[in-house]
């Protein structure tokens, strides 16, 4: 239940990484199934460019969006797990664990997408071309691999964000879309929101890699 009071969490950079990154996957996914391998390639060097920009977010963005305000120790985290912590605006310290997981493992996925070849060497990644096939074709298997377990954690998310949901009766998806918390306790230390411009910045810093990267490292 809310309280009346909102507390800011996310800011807009980590929300639109968010729903893209969502989006892009969903897709990423259908356009393989589907066969639509040019689609599935843009998909992905998309994602190469949503991946950047929030690694770099993870240094200079909103206070919620940076990696030392929310990687804690795996101590802090079983503390937490045994009901120990105060309140605070961001991942808890459980959820920063699967959350550096699920980046990390799409940037695998993604990564050995850009080495990948088939079998008959039609479809390839934009990067294969700077390894042997065989490499290409394990760079294909370990993509394989990578999607699966993506899946396993993104299963796990969402059931995770459900739990809060239904047990918990807490609900972390509306601040996902609209930047605020209204069940915080009041005075819960909110976000600090990074200036605009860092954002237009960053974010055309990454779309230049990920263009640079599509185009098989040359502009
Ligand atoms: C309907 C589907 C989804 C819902 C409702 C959802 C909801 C959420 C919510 C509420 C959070 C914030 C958790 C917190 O309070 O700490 C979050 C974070 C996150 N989610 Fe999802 N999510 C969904 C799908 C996905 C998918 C498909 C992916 C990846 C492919 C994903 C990756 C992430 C990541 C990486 C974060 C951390 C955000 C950051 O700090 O950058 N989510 N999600």
């Amino acid at each position: 239940m809310g309280n009346g009071n909102t507390v800011a969490v996310w800011d807009l950079p980590t929300r639109l990484f968010h729903w893209l990154l969502a989006g892009l996957f969903a897709f990423s996914w259908f356009s393989a199934e589907n066969g639509l391998m040019d689609w599935h390639r843009i998909s992905g060097e998309t994602l190469v460019g949503l991946l950047a920009f929030r690694l770099v977010w993870g240094f200079v963005g909103g206070s919620t969006a940076r990696f030392a305000s929310f990687v804690a120790s795996p101590g802090k985290a079983l503390a937490y797990l045994r009901g120990g912590g105060t309140a605070a605006a961001g991942h808890n310290p459980l959820g920063a664990w699967s959350v550096i997981a699920l980046l990390l493992l799409i940037a695998v996925q993604v990564g050995t997408g850009l080495f990948s070849v088939d079998t008959d060497g039609l479809e390839s990644g934009p990067l294969s071309y700077l390894v042997s096939f065989e490499a290409g074709r394990k760079a294909a298997g370990v993509h394989h691999l990578a999607f699966n377990l993506t899946l396993l954690l993104v299963i796990l998310h969402v059931a995770a964000i459900l739990f809060y949901r239904v047990v918990k009766r807490r609900n972390l998806v509306t601040p996902m879309i609209t930047g605020r918390d209204g069940e915080l306790p009041p005075g819960t230390p909110g976000l600090i929101a990074a200036p605009i411009s860092r954002f237009a910045i960053v974010a055309a810093l990454a779309a230049i890699l990920a263009w640079y990267v599509a185009k098989g490292l040359t502009f």
